[in-house]
């Protein structure tokens, strides 16, 4: 059961409803500036590139990365799609997670059996739990307070174990302590989880899933538990690795899951050029990144086409193309446009905002202050 609901003040309308679709042909040159295809720029506030797999360096000029093939935006025509903004998902958690307090720039979570500590940069606020709660932690990040910094696990009570068994949306897989103070899941993103489920639950077809930057494969999994057929691609072999495990561990390998360690731009291309369609694209990627043979992946250069070739590759009765951003400058209003842009003549409604966690006490169950996680904006069809 997912603890959520959604909340949308203000809610707007603009644009054509009901606009006729209209699709342009891949590859047909734009008649606007093409800028996704000059060449990745490093941005001015670049940081070597991290991701949540495996540590990646930013690229040096003297040693140029690979570039993935690219294409000009298609010139699209049509109305943009009618608006939903802001619309704030919120979870008080769901399955073995919730958050129990932040403040003080750090967070107290629980994942099953563990009360876990990490930085929390968002968190201005103190904490409403007293401090030996926090102390009695089972295990505490220290280290960069960036997100995506280095660090190491401190375990006050007695030494852990790198995994340990949890549950979301009735799928199981590995929670996993990582230097990089992730824990193997992403658990803001189960409202996007719940919904896609439901979609893939109520459609009366197996529906196509793809899931790019697919990290462990929890949202690939509950895709496949639900019913899809479901393409999961990561650039980190290690990744790919720790979403298998958690396949096995669920004994979900009979699933129709393809597991593809790949350069999310490069695969989406040759799904493009081969034909392939999809029902429900998932695309959850992070500021900076590289594919496997050093492809690089700048979200502020990339975002565009990535978008547009996703909508080339939607299928003619999608469900949804649902886009996350996690820490970077931007307001959600910059995805949910490009969005809007991108989905001209679609028809549907893009509804665009925030993904936030409340606090739910030690109980999971008193609801305290809202923590934003992150940016989104999604495409659907009404
Ligand atoms: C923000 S995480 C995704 C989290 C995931 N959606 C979830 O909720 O569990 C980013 C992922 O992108 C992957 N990645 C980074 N650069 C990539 C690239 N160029 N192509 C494909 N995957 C990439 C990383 O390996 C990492 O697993």
């Amino acid at each position: 059961m997912v603890k959520h609901r959604e909340s949308r003040p203000g809610q707007k309308s603009a644009g054509g409803l009901g606009a006729k679709p209209r699709r342009d042909m891949p590859g047909k040159p734009s008649a606007k500036p093409a800028h996704a295809s000059r060449p990745a720029k490093p941005l001015r506030d670049a940081k070597p590139p991290r991701d949540h797999g495996e540590r990646v360096a930013e690229p040096r000029a003297a040693a140029p990365a690979a570039a993935a093939p690219e294409r000009p935006l298609i010139a699209r025509t049509g109305e943009r799609p009618p608006e939903r903004v802001p619309v704030i998902l919120e979870s008080l958690g769901a399955g073995d997670f919730h958050l129990i307090d932040s403040g003080n720039g750090l967070k107290l979570e629980q994942y099953g059996p563990y009360r876990i500590v990490r930085p929390e940069a968002q968190a201005l606020w103190p904490p409403s739990l007293a401090a030996h709660i926090w102390d009695n932690a089972d295990a505490i990040f220290t280290g960069d307070t960036d997100e995506d910094g280095m660090g190491r696990w401190r375990f006050p009570r007695e030494a852990l174990g790198e995994t340990w068994p949890l549950q979301l949306l009735g799928v199981d897989f590995l929670g996993r302590f990582t230097a990089f103070r992730h824990v193997g899941v992403f658990p803001e993103q189960i409202v996007h989880w719940a919904w896609m489920k439901e979609q893939v639950e109520a459609a009366k077809r197996p529906l196509k899933v793809l899931n790019l930057f697919g990290y462990t494969g929890v949202a690939s999994l509950v895709a496949a538990a639900a019913g899809a057929e479901v393409t999961h691609v990561d650039a980190s072999k290690k990744a790919i690795g720790w979403a298998r495990e958690n396949q096995a561990l669920g004994r979900m390998e009979k699933l129709p899951i393809r597991w593809i360690c790949e350069d999310a731009m490069k695969f989406i291309l040759r799904e493009e050029r081969r034909g392939n369609k999809y029902d429900i694209i998932l695309t959850d990627p992070p500021k900076f990144g590289r594919g496997p043979n050093g492809e690089v992946w700048h979200l502020f250069e990339h975002l565009p086409l990535m978008l547009d070739i996703c909508r080339e590759i939607l299928s003619p009765k999608a469900l949804g193309l649902v886009l996350t951003a996690y820490s970077i400058r931007a307001s959600f209003y910059s995805i949910h446009e490009l969005m809007r842009e991108t989905m001209r003549g679609a028809g549907g409604v893009v509804e665009s905002g925030e993904l936030v966690i409340r606090e739910a006490g030690l109980d999971g169950r008193t609801p305290g202050r809202a923590l934003s996680t992150s940016l989104f904006s999604r495409w659907v069809p009404k």
